[in-house]
């Protein structure tokens, strides 16, 4: 199928709500990096949490604007987008946060006068993939809220980017926050189901590129790069090259994760049903993607490289060797494994790892 070129409207102004979390932090760092007019929504009273307010001082410092408010608060999302002009609304806020794009929806829908809009999705087509519960509800709460846009006829893109380049920890949201193991691998199941693995740095980039191209209104925009095509086994042989030893392999089988996931710890059951979703029922190619409503971003940007996984894998094993980890054969690295630009999950990570190793070694 021949696919006409992109008009990009360099001059859009862009409006992201949830630049102060792990996806928005990506895409407002891309959207200036585009040289984009870019206007970042903050939460009022972050002046009381460090991290983010370094967050958005290294963004005002690149030359966002910063706004402030919720996107529930509807009167003033509407002031903020006529005030402004806003051409264009990302919203990247976070998954127990879904539903509160509903007074964002009506606000955009009021003003009529914006051309595209991105909801928080940043993951898997959420009408095809069909987690278990506790993941199903947030999948749920997506679906009204695309429902919602669809209905107001407001243009919009749904970014299904699938997983983020990492090893997949099945109990941390933000797993590219933490390096792979170095003690040894959990294997989901036969760990022969493949995923898709796509850099933080993409997910911003290709999503700015996406947000004024025409061929992308209104689609589902799948990203699924083959050169980041890899089961756990491959991801594990392919960390195994990096740190120049094998590690032993823990099968956590089907009933693991399900168990894990029926326990309704929030958020790692929700984790767990997403692991179980992508890596036991092969949620993010076990459908084709050649609908009316969907586009595969290499078809929009053939020209356009995507950073490899063993890329990513060698800022992890460089992460390592600068913070002096041990990467020695005696097969006990310590597990204080955390990038050091990461958020304040990793200690948490730390600590449920060891908290769940029993488990995990019983099957
Ligand atoms: N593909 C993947 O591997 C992957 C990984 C993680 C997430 N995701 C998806 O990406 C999206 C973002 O998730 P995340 O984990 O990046 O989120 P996150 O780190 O929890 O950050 C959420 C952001 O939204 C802001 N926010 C929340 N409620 C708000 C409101 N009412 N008004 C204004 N701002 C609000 C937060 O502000 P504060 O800073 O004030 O809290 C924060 O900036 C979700 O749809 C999630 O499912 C995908």
């Amino acid at each position: 199928m021949t696919v006409s070129a992109s008009i990009p409207t360099a001059k859009s102004r862009i409006l992201i709500a949830g630049a102060t979390g792990f996806i928005g932090q990506f895409v407002a760092k891309a959207s200036l990096d585009a040289g984009r007019p870019t206007y970042v929504l903050a939460r009022p009273g972050l002046a009381g949490c460090p991290s983010k307010s370094r967050v958005l001082k290294s963004l005002h410092d690149k030359g966002a604007i910063i706004l402030h408010g919720l996107i529930t608060d509807r009167e003033n999302m509407e002031k903020i987008l006529k005030d402004h002009e806003i051409d264009i609304v990302i919203s990247a806020v976070g998954g127990v946060n879904v539903l509160d794009q509903v007074a964002l929806v009506e606000a955009i829908k009021a003003v009529g006068t914006v051309k595209r809009f991105l909801p928080s999705e940043f993951g898997h087509d959420v009408v095809r993939a069909d987690p278990v519960e506790p993941g199903l509800q947030m999948y749920k709460d997506k679906r009204v809220i695309r429902r919602l846009i669809e209905e107001y006829r407001i243009p919009y893109s749904y970014i299904c980017c699938n997983s983020i380049d990492s090893w997949p920890y099945y109990d941390n949201k933000h797993p590219a926050d933490v390096l792979p193991p170095l003690d040894h691998f959990k294997i989901y199941g036969d760990g022969t189901v493949k995923a898709y693995f796509v850099a933080g740095t993409d997910i911003g980039k290709f999503t700015m590129k996406v947000v004024d191209d025409v061929r992308a209104i209104n689609k589902s925009v799948h990203f699924r790069p083959s050169s980041n095509f890899y089961n756990m086994n491959e991801l594990a042989s392919l960390w195994e090259k990096k740190i120049g030893r094998t590690l032993p392999r823990v099968t956590v089988t089907e009933e693991d994760l399900l168990a894990i996931a029926a326990e309704n710890n929030i958020p790692e059951s929700i984790v767990a049903s997403f692991t179980h979703d992508i890596f036991i029922k092969g949620c993010q190619s076990n459908f084709s993607i050649n609908g009316p409503d969907d586009v595969e971003i290499g078809t929009l940007y053939p020209d356009e490289a995507f950073r490899t996984l063993d890329e990513c894998f060698d800022d992890f094993a460089n992460e390592l060797k600068d913070n002096n980890k041990d990467l020695g054969s005696n097969g006990n690295a310590t597990p204080n494994h955390v990038v050091s630009n990461g958020n304040a999950t990793s200690n948490h990570v730390v600590e449920s790892l060891a908290l769940s190793a029993p488990r995990a070694l019983l099957v």
